[in-house]
């Protein structure tokens, strides 16, 4: 029996890698080339040149402010710094041994609970709702890491920038200022990625006209798994568990053998070098050198030597987390916060990409080709 719902005009596609959803100003990927642009502006040159503040208003007013909007979006932003006494308790009574992410997707859904523009649906409501999630995420991630060590929660500091602020709360203590703009770049780098797997949660949620802290809640719990942000915990757990140069051969070549994904390697989109990779490589070797773990990233190199000659014609080559995860540890964040602070900077695209949606929407409501049999009879539970 044919599906009486699909017509000769729909294809399968599994992965959805075939099918364009819609236009969006947002960012630019080229796969082939190794390109990645936000509103038109190389990655690079915003790595280099700008502020993660100025890659989120970029990203959802798409245009560079000026000097006095830059001012008047920052001090909006820090408005929201702080978590009320209530989600300060939420988190004191989380239990120490919860994984970051759930707890920053619980959080983030119970960020709703307190606001009172929750179910207004206008566009400038739903703007003024990411800005919360992006100014009270860091207090989130940086107060349960406390939490779970017994240190007390750190309030955090209007006349900081967001990642100074979050490395403050974090740590009890003001980061010196290369770590600061180290994570600062991370940010910028991990802002915006097309619709990938955790932005189109995001806009399958929004485009059901449900609201922005549903949106990024889908978000969050998708950008978790290992196929996608969760990557980048995987791959800090291969390099300890290599622990040594000598090492890195047997290790990666015998996974190749068994046919097991290397974490950190390749894309759905690029086919050539990651251009997030490619900023991050020089980063995770600065850094690296500094913090005293220059074997990491020896250790890093090395793998990509292999991988390259084993896999790089297949178009695998590093993606955003491989690079990211020495440069985190370097930093000094726990492992399992890597996946939390790639959301952080996410925030920005899942809203940007929500709110592009809410403004030109179309419920999305795709089909699957029905496999299952037809007329079956329906057995009483006696007979069965
Ligand atoms: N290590 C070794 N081989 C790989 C890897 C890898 N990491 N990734 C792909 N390949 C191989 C596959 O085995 C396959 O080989 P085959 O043609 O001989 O069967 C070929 O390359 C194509 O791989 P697919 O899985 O079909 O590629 P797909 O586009 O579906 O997957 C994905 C992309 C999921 C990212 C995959 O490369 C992967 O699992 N990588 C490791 C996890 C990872 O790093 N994820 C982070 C992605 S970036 C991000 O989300 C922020």
């Amino acid at each position: 029996m044919a599906d009486v719902t699909a017509t000769p005009a729909m294809v399968t596609d599994k992965g959805l890698d075939r099918v364009i959803i819609g236009d969006s100003t947002k960012s630019f990927i080229d796969g082939v080339e190794g390109v990645l642009e936000y509103v038109g502006i190389d990655i690079d040159d915003l790595a280099r040149n700008s502020t993660f503040e100025e890659c989120c208003y970029l990203l959802l007013f798409d245009r560079l402010p000026t000097s006095a909007e830059l001012q008047f979006f920052e001090s909006e932003i820090r408005s929201h710094y702080e978590l009320s006494d209530e989600l300060k308790e939420m988190i004191k009574v989380t239990p120490k041994t919860a994984s970051p992410m759930h707890v920053l997707r619980t959080m983030v859904s119970a960020l709703a609970h307190e606001d009172q523009e929750c179910n207004d649906q206008s566009i400038e409501a739903e703007e003024r709702k990411a800005l919360r999630i992006l100014a009270k995420s860091p207090a989130i991630i940086a107060g349960f890491d406390r939490h779970r060590r017994d240190l007390p929660l750190v309030d955090p500091d209007r006349n900081l920038n967001i990642a100074t602020n979050f490395l403050m709360m974090l740590n009890g203590e003001m980061p010196g200022e290369q770590t600061a703009r180290a994570l600062d770049v991370c940010l910028i780098l991990h802002a915006d990625h097309g619709i990938n797997a955790s932005t189109f949660a995001a806009m399958v949620a929004i485009g059901t006209q449900s609201d922005m802290y549903s949106a990024v809640t889908a978000a969050i719990g998708t950008l978790r798994g290992p196929l996608h942000g969760g990557a980048n915990e995987r791959v800090m757990d291969m390099l300890n568990e290599i622990g040594d140069l000598e090492k890195v051969d047997g290790f990666i070549n015998g996974r190749l053998e068994r046919k097991e994904k290397v974490p950190g390697f390749g894309h759905r989109v690029y086919k050539a070098y990651d251009p997030r990779a490619k900023y991050l490589k020089t980063f995770a070797k600065t850094i690296a050198e500094e913090t005293g773990n220059h074997h990491l990233f020896e250790m890093s190199r090395k793998i990509e030597e292999i991988m390259e000659a084993a896999v790089g014609s297949k178009g695998i080559h590093p993606n955003v987390d491989f690079f990211s995860a020495s440069s985190y540890y370097s930093m000094g964040l726990a492992i399992d916060l890597f996946t939390p602070v790639f959301a952080m900077a996410r925030n920005a695209g899942w809203a940007a990409h929500a709110l592009e949606r809410h403004q030109d929407n179309r419920l999305i409501r795709p089909r699957c080709n029905y496999t299952g049999p037809h007329a079956a009879p329906y057995v009483p539970i006696e007979n069965r």
